[in-house]
């Protein structure tokens, strides 16, 4: 049977999943993700994991639609809060701020213990999630980006690790790549740095001070990752 149709945001965080994982979807709303992957073969199990009733009452309609019930289990959880390490391989957690998804592994120290590969899909905060992954054991693999209508997404392959540090650039908008999307990628976290910039133009004191030199030197180390990126395109 063919599965429910991915978002192309969504099937960037279905390729990042390693095949014949058992996987987590924690905060899965209707469970597109796990029930597109297992209908395709690439896992065999998922448990769908969600903090409200009603998308977890979603999910489960999708499962029964395509009759995947003997292959998922549901949990209505705060984040892994409700899953077992011994029951899953591979957690994904996609949609969600970047201060949630980091809030949720920290409460989970077993993913980190077992190196449980993770797949992120951040959609606010990421210089705090990067941060917060540096800062705990876990070096992010993997990168990529995926265009849908307007917007464009990241999501990030995660293992326990330690991670040469990132830049303050680098936090803001991962390692540069050859991807080209990346150009795009670079330009909207430069403007949103200038705008930041011109919005703290007037303001005066200490702490303004001390951001403004933080921004700029965001900016300067996103302006250089585009022209490298730039000479790659060549
Ligand atoms: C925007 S939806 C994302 C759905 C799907 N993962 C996706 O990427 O399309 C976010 C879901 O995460 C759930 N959620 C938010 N915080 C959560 C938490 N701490 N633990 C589990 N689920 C959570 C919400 O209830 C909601 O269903």
């Amino acid at each position: 049977m063919k599965g429910p149709e991915l978002s192309p945001r969504l099937r960037m965080v279905g390729e990042l999943v390693p095949s014949g994982v058992r996987l987590a979807d924690v905060g899965t709303d209707h469970a597109y993700l796990p029930a597109a992957l297992i209908l395709e073969g690439k896992i065999p199990f998922a448990v769908a994991a969600d903090l409200r009733r009603g998308p977890l009452e979603r999910a489960r309609a999708t499962v029964r639609a395509y009759g995947l019930t003997r292959s998922m289990a549901f949990r209505l959880c705060n984040g892994l809060s409700g899953i077992h390490p011994d029951e899953v391989d591979a957690v994904a957690i996609a949609g969600m701020g970047g201060e949630t998804i980091a809030a949720i592994l920290s409460a989970a120290p077993w993913v980190r213990e077992r190196d449980v590969p993770l797949i992120l899909q951040p959609m606010s905060s990421f210089p705090d999630l990067r941060k917060w992954l540096q800062a705990n054991g876990f070096v992010i693999q993997e990168e990529q980006l995926a265009r849908e209508g307007k917007n464009i997404y990241t999501a990030l392959l995660v293992r326990a690790g330690e991670m040469e540090p990132l830049s303050p650039a680098e936090l803001w908008a991962g390692r540069n790549r050859a991807d080209p999307l990346r150009g795009a990628w670079l330009d909207r976290w430069l403007a949103r740095t200038l705008r930041a910039l011109e919005g703290m133009a007037q303001a005066q004191g200490k702490d303004v001070l001390s951001r403004k030199l933080e921004l700029e030197e965001v900016r300067r180390g996103l302006a250089d990752m585009k022209k490298e990126w730039e000479q790659w395109q060549a």
